[in-house]
């Protein structure tokens, strides 16, 4: 029987999960199919079921159905309960179970560059994308977060479920941070944010959860461009695959040379995802 598992979301095209897990499994010896499934209309959770029904494996889930995913589970992980959404999935005696790989994929990678302990970090954003990064960044030693956000009700929100961070309006940052990441969805549409240049430090590191395969996001362009260190989120998207690939498997692969390997491959692709 197939070894089968299979990114959901919508849209699909762009994702690179597939290649990710199939470098994954050349690595390690593991056979294995891995597909990309475009969810139609409301059909989510009945897409889900006939998947594990029909003996798939496990499921990455994607935009914008990982609060969906954590809704179906009837087990989860401790971090997929504090980020309140799922993106990854198995069958377990019978039962659906949910982990959420997100945070601990964005930490390892930015563990790469920069030292977290007790650095002023400041987070960009307030939606989805930055309430999956609070909680890891918090246990990985930062004491002092502040968060920038555009809308301020949004950003009350999270300041009423992280009381220890500090929400600001971009208008009313004063401070330079050692370590900035943006959390907003501007680098999708390729918009760049207003940023003043006063907030980074001659050795800051900017981190952008989103990326590009044909060049810099509009952060990453702006961060060197005032001669910061910069990286985009392809990284995290190779760790949190990593982290899918062992909880299934029980293997950890090599993410690095799997990430050198995937820009080889998508060298060709002029196509733009932050999609997992
Ligand atoms: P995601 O799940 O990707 O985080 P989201 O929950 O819709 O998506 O949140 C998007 C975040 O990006 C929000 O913080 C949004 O700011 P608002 O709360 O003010 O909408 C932020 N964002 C998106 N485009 C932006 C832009 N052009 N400038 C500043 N912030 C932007």
């Amino acid at each position: 029987m197939l070894n089968r598992f299979a990114v959901l979301g919508n849209p699909i095209a762009h994702s690179l999960s597939p290649l990710i897990h199939q470098e994954f499994a050349k690595q390690t010896g593991v056979q294995l199919v891995y597909e990309k499934i475009q969810v139609t209309g409301e059909q989510f959770e009945e897409q889900v079921a006939s998947f594990f029904n029909q003996g798939g494996r496990g499921l990455n889930i994607t935009l914008p159905f990982k609060q969906k995913a954590f809704a179906m589970a009837a087990c989860r992980t401790s971090r997929c309960q504090q980020a309140k959404a799922a993106n990854t999935l198995w069958m377990h005696a019978g039962q659906l179970h949910a982990d959420n790989t997100d945070g601990v994929g964005f930490i390892r990678d930015l563990a790469k560059y920069q030292d977290l302990l007790g650095k002023h970090v400041l987070l960009l954003g307030a939606g989805g994308a930055a309430r999956g990064i609070i909680g890891p960044l918090l246990a990985a030693g930062i004491t002092d977060l502040a968060v920038v956000n555009r809308t301020k009700e949004k950003a009350q929100a999270l300041q009423a479920d992280f009381p220890t961070i500090q929400c600001y309006r971009l208008e009313a940052l004063k401070d330079s941070y050692e370590v900035i990441i943006n959390a907003t969805s501007a680098s999708l549409t390729e918009k760049t944010l207003n940023l003043p240049a006063f907030i980074l430090q001659s050795t800051s590191f900017c981190y952008d959860l989103a990326y590009s395969l044909k060049s810099a996001t509009p952060f990453v362009a702006w961060a060197q461009a005032q001669g910061a260190r910069a990286t985009d989120g392809l990284g995290m998207l190779v760790e949190q695959a990593a982290e899918a690939f062992f909880i299934w498997h029980g293997i950890k692969p090599n993410t690095l040379a799997t990430l050198s390997e995937l820009k080889t491959l998508t060298a060709w692709d002029n196509g733009y995802s932050a999609t997992p």
